[in-house]
């Protein structure tokens, strides 16, 4: 059984999002699929969903507040409205183009986890420290945990390394593994991949020894692609 994530980062509209959903939900229960799905649409997307208990919505990013004065951002005040209690943090998109700092990122950690919030927390290298080899690749990774509570009982980590999202350019199994045995020995906690997994190699990368399961951006945007990676991996 694996952890099947779907990031919609800035896709869909409130209605493909709802129709996307039900999709999901109708799918699940029809085929008696086991997996855990996690999807995670834009803020403004977000709803009280009415899923199967193995499908669950969160949200990509929130602040650190349950109100206040942050322009532009939204906080459990908004997420309590639909009951979600999950969320993405500290990915490589919002702390390479967002500017999120590993200080911001342990701090909002430390928020939702407090609440309870089920977090699953990104990680990844970008191509520069890839090249200089797997100690620099640690390091590089070991340096995003700062500040960051590796027990906490309701994490889920995500392994992305930069140079493989969006690109089409998958790691190789053998990257994965170095990466998620290293990680495995440290912390024992659901370990996903992400980065550039499709339909046609999401049932090898799960099935690597040390993968729990995948985060997946541009490959499930499509909800037949994304019931087929559900399929491939039950
Ligand atoms: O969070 C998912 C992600 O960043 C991977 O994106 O498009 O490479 O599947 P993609």
């Amino acid at each position: 059984m694996a952890i099947i994530a779907s990031n919609f980062k800035t896709n869909h509209t409130r209605k493909s999002t709802a129709a996307f959903i039900e999709e999901v939900n109708t799918f699940l229960k029809e085929k008696n699929i086991t997996n855990e799905v996690l999807v995670f649409p834009t803020a403004t997307s977000l709803d009280s969903f009415n899923t199967v208990s193995n499908l669950t919505v969160g949200a990509q990013n929130a602040y650190a507040t349950q109100k206040g004065s942050f322009t532009g951002e939204i906080g459990t005040e908004q997420l309590d409205e639909f009951n979600i209690k999950t969320i993405l943090i500290g990915h490589s998109e919002r702390r390479h183009i967002l500017g999120e700092s590993q200080e911001e990122i342990a701090k909002k950690f430390n928020f939702y986890k407090e609440l309870g919030y089920t977090i699953v927390y990104c990680i990844g290298e970008p191509l520069e420290v890839k090249e200089q080899g797997i100690e620099q690749t640690l390091e590089y990774i070991y340096e995003q945990f700062v500040g960051i509570d590796t027990n906490y009982e309701n994490l889920i980590l995500a392994y992305e390394p930069v140079w493989a999202i969006g690109t089409g350019v998958t790691a190789t199994n053998d990257d994965i593994k170095a990466v998620h045995s290293a990680i495995k020995e440290k912390i024992s906690k659901p370990l996903l991949y992400g980065g550039s997994v499709k339909v046609a190699n999401v049932h090898e990368i799960c099935s690597l020894d040390g993968v729990d399961g995948a985060l997946i951006g541009t490959a499930s945007w499509l909800v037949e692609d994304f019931k087929q990676i559900i399929e491939n991996t039950k």
